[in-house]
C-alpha cells in the first residue's frame, strides 16, 4: 500500500426529512448570506426548494438565488454566480440538487474569492480557497457531496475538464434517499452506473497488496448490484435507494482510492462524448466501460479475473483466467443493459466519424499532454481505438 493523507471534513446528515435542517447547517458552517443554487426545475416541481428556503428563513439567513444549472454544467453561468456572489455579499454557497448543481456551485464558491479566471482551476491549478459549501443531495450518482473534485464544461470549446482541491468537500451534505424517489428510471440508472464507474476507476490500480480497499470496492459493486435493479423495479423502495445513496458518497470520497494507484480512463473518455453529445455522464460511462476494460484486460488479466469471481460470481477459469477475465466483463455490460442503459454509439447519439476528433481532444485538448489512465497509459491511436469498440 502507497503512503497517503486522507482528510474528509464533511458533515453528513443522512435520512428522512434531514433537509428541514438545511439552514441550522448554514449557520453552523459560518454562512450568513446564501447562495441558493439549483438545475432545471426538478427541486421546484418537487416542493424541496420552498422547504429549504422556510428552512433558511427559520435560522434569519438572507439568501438569494440561481437556478437553470444544465446537466454537464458549463461555464457561462458560473461567471454569472460569481458575479452574483460579489455583487450581493455572498459567504455560503449551497447547492440543491444533483451533481450537476453541486459541481457549479463548487465552481462558483471558489471563483468568487479569486482574482484570476476561474477556468484556471480546471486547467490543473488546485483549489486552496472558496466559500464554504453545503448540499441538498437529489440523486445518488456523481459523488460530488462527498468529493474535492467539480466538473465544468467550458463553452469555447467544449472542453469538460475537472477542477480538484480540499477547499471543495462540503462543509455539510444532507442525503435524504427519499428525494431521489421522483427520478425517472433513466436517470436513476445512470446515477448506479456512474457510482460503479467510481468503483472501477479505483479498482484498475497497479498497486500490489491493497486488499483492504479492493474489498470494500467489492462490497460497494456487490451493493449496487443487489440494490439496482430493486430500485429500477420499484423507484419507491426507500431501503434500496437509502442503501445506493450511501454507497454513491462512499465510492467517490476516496475513502476506497487511498494509498493506490487509480485508473480514470473510462472518465477521460467519457468526458469527451457528454461534451460534445450532451449525453448524461452515466449513460456515457455504460458504453464506455466495457471497451476501455476490454482493451486493457490483458494488462492485467488477473486483476480483473478476481473481478469477476468475487463481484459477479464467475466461475475461475484456472487453465485460462483470460475467459474469466472476459466474462466478469460481459456479465458488467449486460448488467448495465438490462438497468436501462445504452450499449453502443447509436444509442448514446454518438458519431463514429467524431472519433478522430473525440481521441485527439481526449488526448491533447485544452491542457491534456498526450496520454491518459493511469493502470494503462493509452495514447491518440489507443484511445481511438477504444471509441470504435464502442461502435
Ligand atoms: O436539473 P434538474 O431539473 O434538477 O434535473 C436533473 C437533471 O436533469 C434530474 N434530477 C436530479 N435529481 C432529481 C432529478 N429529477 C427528478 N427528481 C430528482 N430527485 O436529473 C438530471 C441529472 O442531474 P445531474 O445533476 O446532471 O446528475 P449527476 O449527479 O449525475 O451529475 C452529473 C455531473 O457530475 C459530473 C458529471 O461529469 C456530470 O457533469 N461528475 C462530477 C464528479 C465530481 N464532482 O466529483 C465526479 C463524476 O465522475 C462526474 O464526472
Ligand atoms: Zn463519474
Amino acid at each position: 500500500m502507497n503512503n497517503f493523507t486522507f482528510y474528509s471534513p464533511t458533515y453528513f446528515a443522512f435520512g428522512k426529512d434531514a433537509e428541514n435542517d438545511a439552514g441550522k447547517y448554514v449557520r453552523r458552517f459560518g454562512g450568513t448570506k446564501v447562495l441558493i443554487h439549483y438545475g432545471g426545475g426538478s427541486v421546484v416541481r418537487s416542493g424541496l426548494l420552498g422547504r429549504v428556503k422556510a428552512s433558511l428563513e427559520a435560522e434569519g439567513l438572507g439568501y438569494v438565488e440561481l437556478g437553470g444549472v444544465k446537466p454537464n454544467p458549463r461555464s457561462g453561468l458560473v461567471y454569472e454566480g460569481i458575479e452574483l456572489c460579489r455583487r450581493e455579499g455572498v459567504d455560503f454557497v449551497l447547492a440543491v440538487g444533483g451533481g450537476s448543481s453541486i459541481d457549479s456551485a463548487k465552481a462558483i464558491a471558489a471563483g468568487t474569492v479569486y482574482e484570476g479566471d476561474f477556468w484556471d482551476f480546471y486547467q490543473g491549478k488546485p483549489v486552496v480557497k472558496a466559500l464554504p459549501i453545503g448540499t441538498v443531495l437529489t440523486i445518488a450518482a456523481a459523488g460530488s457531496e462527498g468529493s474535492p473534485d467539480s466538473v465544468i464544461t467550458y463553452e469555447d470549446g467544449m472542453y469538460k475538464r475537472g477542477a480538484s482541491g480540499e477547499a471543495l468537500r462540503p462543509a455539510f451534505s444532507i442525503l435524504n434517499p427519499a428525494l431521489t424517489q421522483t427520478l425517472p428510471p433513466y436517470q436513476t440508472a445512470c446515477g448506479i452506473t456512474d457510482i460503479m464507474a467510481h468503483l472501477y476507476e479505483r479498482y484498475l490500480t497497479n498497486t500490489k497488496e491493497v486488499e483492504v480497499t479492493d474489498r470494500v470496492i467489492e462490497a460497494l459493486l456487490k451493493t449496487m448490484i443487489h440494490e439496482g435493479p430493486r430500485v429500477i423495479e420499484n423507484p419507491d423502495n426507500y431501503e434500496a435507494r437509502a442503501n445506493i445513496m450511501w454507497a454513491g458518497m462512499l465510492a467517490h470520497n476516496n475513502c476506497c482510492g487511498v494509498g493506490r494507484s487509480q485508473d480514470w480512463t473510462s472518465h477521460d473518455v467519457e468526458h469527451e462524448l457528454s461534451a460534445i453529445y450532451d449525453c448524461a455522464h452515466g449513460a456515457g460511462l455504460a458504453v464506455v466501460m466495457p471497451a476501455v476494460f476490454t482493451y486493457v484486460m490483458k494488462h492485467d488479466v488477473m486483476r480483473f479475473a478476481q473481478a469477476a469471481v468475487r463481484v459477479w460470481g464467475c466461475e475461475m477459469d484456472f487453465a485460462n483466467p483470460e475467459n474469466t477475465a472476459k466474462a466478469g466483463i460481459e456479465a458488467l455490460r449486460r448488467f448495465l443493459i438490462s438497468i436501462g442503459m445504452p450499449k453502443n454509439f447509436a444509442e448514446l447519439g454518438a458519431k463514429e466519424e467524431d472519433i478522430p476528433t473525440l481521441a485527439h481532444n481526449a488526448c491533447y485538448g485544452d491542457v491534456r499532454t498526450g496520454s491518459l489512465g493511469g493502470f494503462v497509459s493509452l495514447n491518440e491511436e489507443d484511445v481511438a481505438n477504444i471509441y470504435k469498440l464502442m461502435v
